[in-house]
């Protein structure tokens, strides 16, 4: 058993040229073994990785460590090991979470005596669940008996300690190795990255002047790299900045290339899984969409964004710009971290209509994002030249409180500038309501509780009543209430609905759209391209209407009509017999489609479709939906069911009766044989009609 053995578990591997190490606990059992845990903080055993309501953890070995986040960061306890003797001369582990000293953090006991104590690197919100390595020299200890001591004594924020891979070796561990530096004069556009999804992932700084311009997070190599990641020293040219790395070789921060235009730049949006209409980063990771507005004629979508990587991490705001909503253009990054692990987390933007800021220039107005910087609060920061370059509020963070994500709206109703925003007070979760005449000071109106992350908070009127308007408040779940909102206070109208389904997250409205339209974009979340430079996509941009329903008026969400842009052939089947065994699809191949279903399941049990090899399957009887994203309630109208259906290379959406219920699906089609299949069971379906039409990419008009 693989377990937290201690001084006899030798490792595989045989580092030292002399004595082999000697893996003290790797944390990969059930339980701690021999070690004592007191308090709650541990649990009985180590964690699998990350504990709900965590950051994503990673840097550990393996799939179990000790993470003391159980309970959240409320609890506390410690965790001893047994006695062992220190027989090398270094003692190295992974650590990470809580840089509380002597509260989170891990101690070498000699005779009851700390006589060495190492922390995680976060005492700010924000920051990284990733462990580091670190070690300590203990050859002036060499023959004493130890214990260590893994401690948890803070309730706070980062009120926990995460450890594992504890080694006792003879090699110099890297961790105690001086930084590497590298000076570069810089001559091209931009600094090339390449990266390797698991390889050590170290903190790279670029010094300008001696003093951190840019620092991140990354999995550089000199391997086969995943991804070059490029960062835009345009600004910069003919200066020389110094590249500083800890814990590397100084070779491997020669794979750092200069370049004029990325090497990639010809096969990026060539490859195999790319996804036609939806969009992606051209490189790294997305998450959040963010900034959703509209200015002279352009869409602009931010979103979260980890240029270094293939996951989470670093965040920065990406952007891109559209005419139409699936043509993007990606745009120099816009919001970079302020500082090392201060990062530019989600927010909203909008135009600055009656020049509130006073920052207006000339005619055009000028475009506000509202974000989140970790270290800090909520910030603000503007842009005169139509977001292409933006510069923070001198007065930021506005807003300063336990929370994150502000969306920013005019409440025309008292002539103020409304901020909601997710906010942890407490112990609980909630959205908060702050408002604001100038928009450099906020005062709080009210808290709602029980929402989570990424509020969006928008009035619309309901269809075909046009006196009759209501507000909605959406959270990152995709779970809404409709309401009132006076400025002040939000009161709902009955409980939480629900129109989107299966992978959709922290979904946001355009601000400023014309012609009154709601259109929003979610992140379509894991919804994952393995073995491509990106990772992750938004789902299909789509217009939200609210409609009269039985109880209280309900949203429904269906495409943007700018999707016909993208329409190609398009065949036709009218009056049709559904029969069992019978494919009514046979023979159609194709991986782009825009189908549109119109059937009268009668005598079926089971209208069954498969895209690609994915089922979606309309149960008649139960009036479900079922599919990879669950059981979806969908009644028959008036004996008939519409389904629309947009079929992209790594994803599916559903729209039910007309948007009533809408379903993103993430799947790797692109893998899968270009067939598609429509078949009924259990008895004969009527087709009414079925339009199916081919989609053009985005990316090659
Ligand atoms: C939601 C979220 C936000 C946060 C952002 C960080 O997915 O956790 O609350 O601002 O992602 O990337």
């Amino acid at each position: 058993m693989r377990g937290c053995l201690l001084g006899l578990l030798l490792a595989g591997v045989c580092l030292a040229a002399d004595r082999p190490e000697v893996v003290l606990a790797d944390f990969e059992g059930a339980t701690y073994g021999d070690w004592i845990t007191k308090g709650t903080a541990f649990g009985t055993g180590p964690a699998r990785g990350t504990l709900p309501g965590q950051m994503p953890v990673g840097g550990f070995k393996g799939k179990g460590l000790v993470n003391s986040f159980l309970g959240g960061d409320r609890a506390v306890g410690s965790l001893t090991s047994p006695e062992f003797r220190i027989d090398r001369r270094f003692l190295t582990f992974l650590i990470g979470g809580g840089g509380h000293a002597g509260q989170t953090c891990m101690n070498l006991l000699v005779e009851g005596k700390v006589v060495r104590t190492a922390t995680g690197s976060n005492t700010e919100a924000g920051g990284s669940e990733e462990l580091e390595p670190a070690g300590w020299d203990v050859g002036d200890l060499a023959g004493k008996k130890a214990r260590l001591e893994i401690v948890d004594a803070a309730t706070g924020g980062w009120g926990h300690i995460n450890v594992d891979h504890i080694v006792l070796t003879d090699q110099k561990p890297v961790a105690l190795a001086r930084s590497v530096e590298r000076e570069i004069r810089l001559e091209k556009r931009f600094l090339e990255f390449p990266v390797k999804t698991g390889a050590p992932k170290r903190r790279l700084s670029v010094l300008l002047d001696g003093k951190p311009w840019r620092e991140f997070d990354i999995e550089l190599t000199d391997q086969k790299p995943d991804l070059r990641a490029v960062l835009d020293v345009g600004t910069l040219r003919n200066r020389s900045v110094t590249l500083r790395a800890g814990k590397v070789s100084e070779k491997l921060l020669e794979v750092v290339q200069q370049v004029d235009a990325p090497t990639d730049e010809a096969t990026i949006y060539q490859e195999r899984a790319r996804p036609q209409f939806h969009f992606t980063s051209r490189r790294g990771w997305l998450n959040d969409p963010n900034g959703l507005v509209y200015h002279r004629g352009e869409w602009h979508l931010f979103y979260q964004h980890n240029p270094y990587g293939w996951n989470w991490g670093n965040m920065h705001w990406g952007h891109a710009v559209s005419r139409d909503l699936f043509h993007w253009k990606e745009q120099p990054t816009a919001l970079y971290p302020r500082s090392y692990g201060d990062w530019a987390f989600s927010g909203s933007a909008f135009v600055d209509r009656f020049d509130t800021l006073g920052e207006r220039r000339g005619d055009e107005e000028c475009l506000v994002l509202a974000y989140t910087s970790t270290g800090r609060g909520e910030c603000l920061a503007f842009s005169r030249d139509r977001g292409r370059t933006w510069q923070e509020l001198k007065e930021n963070p506005v807003v300063r409180h336990a929370g994150r994500d502000p969306k920013v709206i005019w409440h025309a109703g008292t002539k103020r500038w409304i901020m909601a925003v997710y906010d942890e007070h407490a112990g609980k979760q909630w959205i908060a309501f702050h408002s604001s005449a100038d928009l450099r000071t906020w005062t709080l109106e009210s808290r709602i509780v029980g929402f989570y992350e990424c509020p969006d908070l928008f009035e619309i009127a309901v269809t075909g009543k046009p006196d009759e308007r209501r507000w909605v408040l959406y959270g990152a779940d995709g779970q809404y209430v409709v309401g009132s909102f006076d400025g002040k206070t939000f009161r709902p109208e009955g409980g939480k609905q629900r129109v989107w389904w299966g992978n959709f997250y922290a979904a946001q409205t355009f601000s400023d759209a014309p012609d009154g339209r709601r259109v929003q974009i979610g992140w379509g979340q894991g919804i994952t391209f393995p073995g491509t430079p990106f990772n992750q996509q938004m789902t299909v941009p789509c217009e939200l209407t609210l409609r009269p329903g039985p109880e209280r008026p309900r949203l429904h969400v269906e495409p943007v009509r700018e999707i016909a842009g993208l329409h190609g052939k398009k065949r036709q089947w009218k009056d049709q017999a559904l029969e069992p065994g019978k494919n009514l699809l046979a023979g159609v191949q194709g991986e782009l489609f825009d189908l549109a279903l119109d059937v009268a399941p009668d005598r079926a049990e089971r209208i069954v479709l498969r895209v690609r090899g994915e089922s979606v399957v309309y149960d008649a009887r139960k009036e479900t939906l079922v599919c990879k994203a669950g059981t979806i309630p969908l009644k028959l109208d008036a004996g008939r069911l519409r389904l629309r259906i947009l079929v992209d290379r790594g994803s599916i959406e559903l729209f039910g009766n007309d948007g009533a219920v809408a379903v993103s699906l993430g799947a790797p089609l692109w893998e899968r044989p270009r067939t598609l299949e429509l078949t009924a069971e259990g008895g004969n379906a009527r087709v009414r009609s079925l339009d199916l039409i081919e989609l053009r990419s985005a990316w090659t008009k």
